[in-house]
C-alpha cells in the first residue's frame, strides 16, 4: 500500500469516527434538551389546571351554592372540579391536539376518565409508594413516546358521601352516572391520578433528523478534506519522489549526468534533491576522471 493511501485510509477513518462521535453527542444533547422542555411543558400544564380547579373550589363553587340556597338541585357541571378540568382539558385539546390529560381513575363515575393500562402503570406507581406527591418519566402511550407527569388523588372521609357505598350515594348521581363504577372507593386509597402527557414523537425525530444531518455534512467535508490531501500528496511528495527516484536510477546507471536535479522545495525533499544532485555531481567527475 502505498504511503499517500494509507495516510488517505487513517485520516478517513479518524475523521469518520470524529464525525459519528459528535453525531451520537449532539442526538444525546438534543434527546436531553427535548426531555428536559417536555418536563417544563408538562408541569406548565398541569399547575395551570391543577390552579383553575382550586380557584373553582375555593371561590366559585361555595358562591354557586350559596346562591343556590340550602337543598337546591345543582348541576354537577357547578358542583365537581374534576367536572371542571376535564371541560377545561376538553377546550384546550382542540388547540393542542397531541396533548394528553387524564383524571386517570381505574372505576370512574365518568367513563371519559376511565384509566386505561397505560394510565395503570402509573397509578400503580402511586399505589405501591403511598407517599409518592408526584412522579415523572418516560412512557410510551399508544405505541409512541410521551414524558408524563403525575399527582395521587387520595380519597378523604368526605369523597365516600358520593364516591362510597352506592346504596347510600346521592339518588341524583346514580341517575346521572350509573352505579357500577365510581363507587365503593376506600378512604385513604389512591382512587386516582392526574396525567398529563406530554409528546416527545416530534422532537425526538428532530433530533434523529439533526443527528442523521450532522453524519452527512461531516462525510462532505472528509470528502472534500481528502480530495485536498490528495492533490496536497501528489504535489508535493508523490511527484517529485518519484522524480527523484527515476534520476537516481539514472544516475546508478550513470544517465543523464550532466542535466542538473532542479530543487522543488526548501523542505526534506528538497534537501533529499539536494542530497541526490550533489551525488550526480560527484558521480559525474568520478566517471571523468576514470576516463582521463
Ligand atoms: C357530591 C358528590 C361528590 C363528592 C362528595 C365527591 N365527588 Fe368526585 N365526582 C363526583 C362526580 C359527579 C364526578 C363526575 C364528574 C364528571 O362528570 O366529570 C366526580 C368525579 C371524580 C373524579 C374523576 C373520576 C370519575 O369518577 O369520573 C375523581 C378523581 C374524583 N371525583 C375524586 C373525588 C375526591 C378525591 C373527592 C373527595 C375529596 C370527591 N371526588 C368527592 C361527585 C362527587
Amino acid at each position: 500500500m502505498s504511503i499517500r493511501v494509507r495516510f488517505m485510509v487513517l485520516i478517513g477513518v479518524l475523521s469518520l469516527l470524529a464525525t459519528l462521535g459528535i453525531s451520537v453527542a449532539s442526538y444525546k444533547f438534543s434527546v436531553n434538551n427535548a426531555m428536559t422542555e417536555a418536563r417544563d411543558k408538562g408541569k406548565l400544564v398541569f399547575n395551570f389546571l391543577e390552579s383553575a380547579r382550586l380557584h373553582f373550589k375555593k371561590v366559585q363553587r361555595p358562591r354557586i351554592l350559596e346562591l343556590a340556597g340550602p337543598g337546591q338541585r345543582v348541576p354537577v357541571e357547578l358542583k365537581s372540579g374534576f367536572a371542571l378540568t376535564r371541560g377545561v382539558w376538553e377546550e384546550f385539546e382542540k388547540k393542542v391536539p397531541d396533548y394528553a390529560f387524564k383524571q386517570a381513575t381505574p372505576s370512574p363515575l365518568n367513563p371519559a376518565n376511565k384509566a386505561d393500562s397505560d394510565d395503570m402503570k402509573i397509578i400503580n406507581i402511586f399505589r405501591s409508594n403511598p407517599d409518592l406527591q408526584s412522579t415523572e418519566g418516560l412512557i410510551t402511550r399508544k405505541g409512541e413516546p410521551y414524558y408524563y407527569f403525575a399527582h395521587p388523588i387520595h380519597v378523604g372521609q368526605s369523597c365516600l358521601r358520593c364516591h362510597g357505598d352506592p346504596a347510600r350515594a346521592p339518588g341524583w348521581l346514580k341517575k346521572q352516572y350509573g352505579s357500577k363504577e365510581g363507587y365503593n372507593w376506600k378512604a385513604g386509597q389512591v382512587a386516582s391520578a392526574y396525567v398529563v402527557y406530554v409528546p416527545l414523537k416530534k422532537p425526538l425525530q428532530q433530533a434523529r433528523k439533526s443527528a442523521v444531518n450532522l453524519v452527512l455534512i461531516g462525510m462532505a467535508c472528509i470528502l472534500v478534506f481528502m480530495l485536498v490531501i490528495w492533490f496536497f500528496f501528489s504535489r508535493y511528495i508523490i511527484k517529485p519522489v518519484t522524480m527523484l527516484e527515476k534520476r537516481a536510477t539514472e544516475i546508478s546507471l550513470g544517465k543523464n549526468l550532466g542535466e542538473p536535479i532542479r530543487t522543488p522545495s526548501q523542505d526534506e525533499i528538497g534537501s533529499l534533491a539536494r542530497s541526490v544532485d550533489r551525488l550526480r555531481i560527484s558521480v559525474e567527475k568520478l566517471l571523468q576522471r576514470l576516463r582521463s
